[in-house]
């Protein structure tokens, strides 16, 4: 085993020898006479086939660990000698700032309905989750929309199969919670995502989020939608807000309502509310007698008033937004300005 231990001599010489080398120079000095092709650890292994057969695999293996570990040495020796040609062992400065870590926020939408929900539980509505794939039966039909009503105009559908679909209101939600809490009273609002079969554009996008409102009970009137939904405005927009009721038409609530708030240029008119001072946020109403029933509600017992509004064209005016595609087009740099 004589050829093993001048190896391991020499790698260990080899490898105190590379501690000292300095400079470029030394370096390309201590590669030739090393592990150049007539360096000393070529000319140990070419004694290798001097060896006895037993002998030669090991010592062959041995002699392989000890070029790798040299070459090795060797590419760290010149790395760290570049390095620090350039400097960059110096390069912590631990004066400077450090850098601050990135952190997620909360999207946009999400606060609103955060902002939204803590403003209505005040005044006594919980959070009612419902479906997002949605049963023809609920999003259209027990709201008064039966298959041929012209009504569904108003809602371009994306249908999963003949019966299912993606919701295009938060209304549906309106049945499943009355027959959650049929016969007692009740006030709630539904977050939520919606989906249209829409071409998108500034003002429309395929998929938003609506929050619905519903408060079923005794001697509940249409000013009490305008009482609650005047505090809502208020308290999300400005306290210095007020709401108008104009009449309209939908198939679920009779008497309907488009619910306007003015506009923040306060009357004096802008682009945004086209020079009228108002603003359309929600569509609502007295829940038709129909739907109460198909709730399970007894319609010559109690009323209710509803109301369902999109959340991204709330809150678009408030921060000057002016294209709905910004909200789910993923650019950080529209999403951090709010996070
Ligand atoms: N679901 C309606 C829509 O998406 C909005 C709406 C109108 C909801 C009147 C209501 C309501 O609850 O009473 O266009």
């Amino acid at each position: 085993m004589v050829l093993a231990e001048d190896l391991d001599e020499l790698r260990r010489s080899a490898l105190a020898a590379l501690e000292a080398v300095g400079s470029e120079r030394e370096l390309e000095e201590w590669r030739v006479r090393y592990l150049a092709r007539r360096g000393e650890l070529a000319r140990a292994m070419s004694r290798l086939g001097e060896l006895p057969a037993e002998e030669r695999r090991a010592a062959g293996q041995a002699a392989n660990r000890a070029k790798d570990e040299l070459q090795q040495a060797y590419e760290g020796a010149a790395e760290s000698l570049r390095r620090r040609a350039a400097g960059a062992d110096h390069q912590v400065d631990v004066t400077l700032p450090g850098v601050p870590p990135v952190t997620g926020g909360l999207h946009l939408t999400r606060q609103a309905l955060y902002e939204s929900v803590r403003i209505f539980a005040h005044m006594g509505f919980t959070v009612f989750e419902t479906n997002e794939v949605e049963t023809d039966e609920l999003n259209f039909g027990l709201l008064n929309i039966p298959p041929d009503h012209p009504a569904r105009d108003m809602w371009d559908t994306l249908y999963i199969d003949d019966e299912l679909l993606l919701r295009t209101h938060t209304s549906p939600g309106q049945i499943r919670a009355m027959r959650a809490y049929c016969p007692e009273p009740l006030r709630v609002i539904l977050p939520g995502k919606c989906h249209r079969y829409e071409a998108v554009s500034a003002r429309a996008e395929s998929m938003f989020y609506q929050i619905e409102g519903l408060a079923v009970g005794h001697g509940i009137t249409l000013a009490s939608l305008k009482g609650v939904f005047e505090a809502y405005a208020q308290q999300m927009f400005g306290p210095e807000r007020r709401i108008r009721f104009r009449g309209s038409y939908f198939p679920f609530t009779e008497p309907s309502v488009e619910i306007d708030i003015t506009c923040h240029c306060m009357g004096r008119g802008c682009a945004l509310c086209k020079g009228t001072g108002w603003l359309e946020i929600s569509g609502g109403g007295m829940v038709h007698p129909v739907v109460l029933e198909n709730g399970g509600y007894d319609p010559s017992d109690v009323t209710g008033f509803a109301f369902g509004m999109g959340i991204e064209r709330t809150i678009m005016p408030r921060h000057g937004i002016d294209d709905i595609r910004y909200f789910y087009g993923n650019d950080l740099r529209f999403l951090r300005q709010f996070a």
